[in-house]
């Protein structure tokens, strides 16, 4: 369960992701599974940039988060808002140990199972969203494929320029040691200058696991849940292997 800890500056993390393109597109996506839901439960839920949205749409949405870091920036957030702080509720937990607190008409998990390796964990995570939804609710989860990683070298992939702070980030991708060549750690590194001379810096390192399909297909068989759809991206590309960019999203019902 260490893996909650990677985010040890999600501010930095925050200020790029809040600005990209693709971010849109995901949150797009879930605002439109969330539509016409009553209460939302998102396990992993970051900083809150899908949680936050759909509770902002119309639902009462619960994000469990185990980061400490992670919760206090959502935490700020969401008492800043009076609309977030009636709809938003923050369980700061680990997802597997969350019993049953309501019948969620959705339950999500974007970014998080590439974080969690250990089979065991996976399986448990996947028992709580279960008996956490609702008899006709939708479950949705992501997972990394092998292309994630392919021929990602070290690339700038954001840049803010606030006042006279200038601020990149870069991100590379690396295979590690691992006989299945299924972990891959990510290193973003995050660079500050001011007036072009940079004075300060940080670094940060985390471990990712990729999936083939057919192993995602077995956790949710094994689960109990019912595959409905399985898209490459949040355009609902339907998934194929070799086409796909890295992602892996999975939409799932109980299976009756
Ligand atoms: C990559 S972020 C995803 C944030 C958000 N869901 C999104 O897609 O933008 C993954 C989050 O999951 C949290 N996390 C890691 N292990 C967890 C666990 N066992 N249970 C719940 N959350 C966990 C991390 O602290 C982190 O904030």
């Amino acid at each position: 369960m260490e893996n909650y800890k990677y985010m040890h500056n999600p501010a930095f993390y925050d200020l790029f992701s809040l600005k990209s393109e693709s971010l849109e597109k995901k949150q797009q996506f879930f605002l439109e599974y969330s539509k016409d839901c009553e209460n939302v439960l998102e396990f992993g839920s970051g900083t809150g940039n899908i949680a936050l949205p759909i509770a902002l749409q119309n639902c009462n949405v619960t994000c469990v988060e185990p980061s400490e870091t992670v919760y206090n920036i959502l935490l700020t957030k969401v008492i800043q808002n009076p609309l977030l702080k009636e709809r938003v509720t923050i369980l700061p937990y680990f997802a597997q140990k969350i019993k049953t607190i309501n019948q969620f008409d959705l339950v999500i998990a974007p970014n998080l199972f590439p974080l969690i390796p250990e089979e065991d964990q996976r399986l448990e995570i996947l028992l709580a969203a279960k008996r956490n939804l609702n008899p006709k609710g939708i479950f949705i989860c992501t997972f990394f494929s092998k292309n994630m990683y392919a021929n990602k070298e070290k690339k700038l992939t954001g840049e803010q320029y606030i006042g006279e702070r200038h601020y990149k980030q870069y991100t590379e991708y690396k295979i590690e040691n691992h006989e299945d060549n299924n972990i891959f750690s990510v290193e973003w590194t995050f660079e500050i200058a001011t007036n072009g001379i940079q004075d300060d810096s940080c670094y940060e390192r985390f471990l990712c696991s990729c999936d083939t399909i057919d192993e995602v297909r077995s956790l949710m068989k094994r689960t109990g849940f019912k595959i409905v759809n399985e898209f490459s991206n949040y355009d609902k590309a339907t998934y194929e292997e070799e086409k796909n960019d890295g992602q892996i999203i999975i939409i799932a019902k109980h299976d009756s």
